[in-house]
C-alpha cells in the first residue's frame, strides 16, 4: 500500500497540523510504503521570498523528523526534486473540466483573504492530483479541509483511465475524524491565514503567551463551568492523558478554578507532549547535512516511482515514452 501526503512549508507548523495531517501520517508510516513531502512549489502561491521559502523548507524537514518520520521507513523528500510531477500536471489539466477547479473552495477562500488570483493558485488541485497519481499513491492522509482536492484527484484520475486506458491508481482521503478540524485561539479552524495558531515548536514563553491568548467566557472562578464547551478542554484533550483530562474535566465542574490556572494546565500538557521531539529538532539543526542527505535519498527513490508513471502516461496519450 502506497502511503502519500504533503505540507506546504508556508509558516511554523501548528497543533491543527500536527493533530489533523503529521500525527495520522506518521502512524501510517508503519503500515505500508509512505511517501511524504514538502510542497514547495505549491508554496509558491502564496509565498514569493526566497529565503524565507528556503527556511520554512528546512524548517519543515526538521518538524517532520524531530516529530518522528523515520526515513528508514519512509520516503521524504523536497517536492520540487522531482520536476517530472509538473510534466503530469500539464497532462493532467488537458482532461481537467474548468467546472471541477471553479468549484474547489481552497480557491475562493484564498482569494477571499487577499492572495492573488493566479493561474498557480487556481490550478493547485492539478498540481496536486499529480503529486498523488505520480507515486500511484492508494491512501492520502489530510486533514478535513484537503479531502475536496483529493476527490479532485480521484475525478481526473478516472476521466484519463475512461480515455487512455487503465493508467492511474485511483486513492482513497485518510481523514482522522476525530482530530479533523483543531480550533485555533478563537474558536475557528487554526490556520496560519487567521493568526490563530499554537506552535507546535516555539521557545517557552511565546508558548505561553498564545496560551493565555484562548477564547473563554466570563465565568467567573468561583462558578462551576461547562467542559463540553471550552476550548481549553478541547485542546488538551489532544495532549493531556485519560486521567488528567478527567481531572480537568472535574475541575471545570466543580468551580473555585479560574480559566488561567486551566490555561497553565494546557500549557504545561503541550510542553511536555512535544519534549522529546523538541530536543530531537534541537540535534537535527546542529546536523543540517543530515537533514540535506536525508531529502536528496528521498528524492532519488521518489524519482524512479515518478518516472515510470510519467512514462507510462506519455506513452498512453500518444507521447514518446520517457
Ligand atoms: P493552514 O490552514 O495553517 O495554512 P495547511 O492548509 O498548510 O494549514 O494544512 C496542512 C495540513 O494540515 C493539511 O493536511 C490540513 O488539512 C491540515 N490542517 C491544517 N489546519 C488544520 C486544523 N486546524 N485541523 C486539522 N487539520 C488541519
Ligand atoms: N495542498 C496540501 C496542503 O495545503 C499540500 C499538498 C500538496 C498535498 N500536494 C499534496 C497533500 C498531495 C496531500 C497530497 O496542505
Amino acid at each position: 500500500m502506497r502511503i502519500l501526503s504533503g505540507l506546504q512549508p508556508s509558516g511554523r507548523l501548528h497543533l491543527g497540523n500536527y493533530f489533523g495531517m503529521m500525527q495520522p501520517a506518521l502512524h501510517l508510516q508503519h503500515e505500508g510504503d509512505a511517501f511524504y513531502f514538502i510542497a514547495d512549489y505549491h508554496s509558491l502561491t502564496s509565498l514569493h521570498d526566497p529565503a524565507a521559502l528556503r527556511q520554512h523548507s528546512l524548517d519543515l524537514a526538521l518538524d517532520f523528523l524531530a516529530c518522528g518520520l523515520d526515513p528508514g521507513k519512509a520516503t521524504f523528500f523536497r517536492q520540487s526534486d522531482v520536476p517530472e510531477v509538473c510534466e503530469l500536471s500539464w497532462l493532467l489539466s488537458t482532461v481537467t473540466p474548468m467546472g471541477l477547479l471553479e468549484r474547489c473552495h481552497s480557491y475562493k477562500d484564498k482569494v477571499a483573504r487577499g492572495l492573488d488570483a493566479t493561474h498557480g493558485l487556481f490550478a493547485y488541485p492539478v498540481l496536486m492530483a499529480a503529486d498523488i497519481l505520480i507515486y500511484d499513491s492508494n491512501v492520502v492522509p489530510v486533514g478535513r479541509d484537503q479531502k475536496q482536492h483529493v476527490e479532485v484527484t480521484r475525478d481526473i484520475a478516472k476521466t484519463v483511465n475512461h480515455l487512455y486506458g487503465e493508467v492511474l491508481t485511483i486513492p482513497e482521503p485518510r481523514i482522522q475524524e476525530t482530530t479533523a478540524v483543531v480550533p485555533g485561539l478563537d474558536g475557528q479552524k487554526m490556520s496560519k491565514s487567521y493568526d490563530n495558531i499554537i506552535p507546535l515548536f516555539a521557545e517557552e514563553k511565546a508558548l505561553k503567551k498564545k496560551v493565555m491568548q484562548i477564547q473563554t467566557d466570563s465565568t467567573p472562578v468561583e462558578e462551576p463551568k461547562d467542559p463540553d464547551n471550552s476550548l481549553i478542554m478541547t485542546l488538551y484533550k489532544l495532549v493531556a492523558d485519560p486521567a488528567a483530562v478527567a481531572a480537568m474535566e472535574h475541575g471545570f465542574r466543580a468551580g473555585g478554578t479560574g480559566y488561567g490556572d486551566f490555561k497553565k494546565r494546557l500549557l504545561e500538557a503541550i510542553w511536555t507532549k512535544f519534549e522529546v521531539p523538541r530536543q530531537r529538532r534541537a540535534e537535527l539543526v546542529a546536523d543540517p547535512g543530515y537533514v540535506d542527505q536525508v531529502l536528496r535519498d528521498g528524492a532519488d527513490k521518489a524519482r524512479i516511482v515518478a518516472r515510470a508513471t510519467l512514462s507510462r502516461v506519455r506513452e498512453a496519450m500518444g507521447l514518446r515514452p520517457l
